[in-house]
């Protein structure tokens, strides 16, 4: 086909190579870091799939300027990054990559709650500073896990898989979704459907797995961060808009909870003031899916929904379907 496709990162060669089987014209991004606003409306011009990262903000401007465009392929579960409005007002497909970046997240959300309960950055900080001058009863104590109230905040695919996993601790879990009851957490974990309030004030560990929208925006802010347990621990490996992260920084600053394990943020990769100073909170550059296994299934999958969608096929991973009628 005389496709002209443009990938926004190098990503990893799996998912390039199928395209370039189908498509006459694939190109990437040559550059080892995200393309401007301006670059990346230089490049929409003439393309017909444009296969982009959360980074990268499809706005309406560049969908109207994109005037051969077919789809937008995102190379992530979430895309709040695209307005699919304006996307399905000019007849274009968005599709993303759900499912295989599940458990990966999921791990994740674990590695940072770990991280921070068991203090795992400020020992190692401790230890290669020299520190380390022998064991010490009163060193670095944490917080267990056993028994403990496990809250989810948004229990879909990756909020349900985070979940699932305190089934080794034992834990007592509670969850609130925008959606129909979870059927397999009720079932296979006993685990409770609660409102917010509830969620806050009975959690040991909370943790954000809700798609960002102008609902979730600052979901949880200083009055939400205020009925939290001061022994409570938030991870959040969704999207950083979903916490107020200035209210976040004087929380934790504060001791209000006991501390908090981010992969993602408000202004991404711009951090809130005062954050990086804070022993009490883990951060880590947005990993959530970042293992060669998931990355490479995520190729797969976004190359997969541009040749389906080129060719008119089923679309399994379309996020705006009422484009197609
Ligand atoms: C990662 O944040 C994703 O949405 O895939
Ligand atoms: C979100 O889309 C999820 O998979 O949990």
């Amino acid at each position: 086909m005389s496709l002209n496709v443009f990938i926004t990162r190098q990503i990893p060669e799996e998912g390039v190579n199928i395209l370039k089987k189908v498509c006459q014209k694939v190109e990437v991004n040559p550059h080892d870091r995200s393309l401007t606003y301006d670059e990346l409306l230089n490049e929409v011009k003439g393309r017909d799939a444009m296969l982009t990262m959360l980074s990268d903000r499809m706005d309406a401007r560049l969908i109207q300027e994109a005037t051969n465009l077919k789809v937008i392929a995102n190379y992530a579960v979430g895309y709040d990054n695209v307005d699919i409005k304006a996307a399905t007002s000019k007849g274009v497909v968005v599709t993303n990559t759900p499912g295989v970046l599940t458990d990966s997240t999921a791990d994740m959300a674990w590695a940072l709650l770990f991280s921070v309960t068991r203090r795992i950055v400020e020992g190692d900080k401790l230890t290669r500073a020299g520190k380390f001058t022998g064991w010490a009863p009163m060193m670095l104590l944490g917080g267990d896990l056993v028994g403990k109230t496990l809250g989810i905040i948004g229990a879909g695919r990756i909020g349900t898989a985070m979940a699932m996993r305190s089934r080794g601790w034992n834990m007592r879990v509670l969850y609130m979704t925008q959606s129909r009851r979870n059927a397999v957490l009720e079932e296979m974990l006993g685990a409770k459907r609660v409102d917010l309030e509830t969620l806050l004030k009975e959690s040991d560990f909370i943790s954000i797995h809700t798609p960002f929208s102008e609902k979730t925006k600052h979901l949880v802010g200083a009055k939400e961060l205020s009925i939290m347990k001061r022994t409570a621990y938030l991870i959040n490996t969704g999207r950083g808009a979903v916490i107020d992260e200035e209210a976040l920084v004087h929380a934790l600053r504060n001791k209000q909870i006991a501390g908090a394990g981010l992969d993602v943020y408000e202004e991404e990769p711009k951090l809130k003031p005062g954050l990086s100073e804070l022993d009490n909170v883990v951060l880590a550059p947005h990993l959530g899916s970042a293992t060669v296994e998931t990355r490479t299934k995520m190729s797969l999958i976004a190359a997969e929904n541009i040749i389906a969608v080129l060719n008119k096929q089923k679309l399994p991973n379309c996020v705006n379907p009422e484009v197609l009628t």
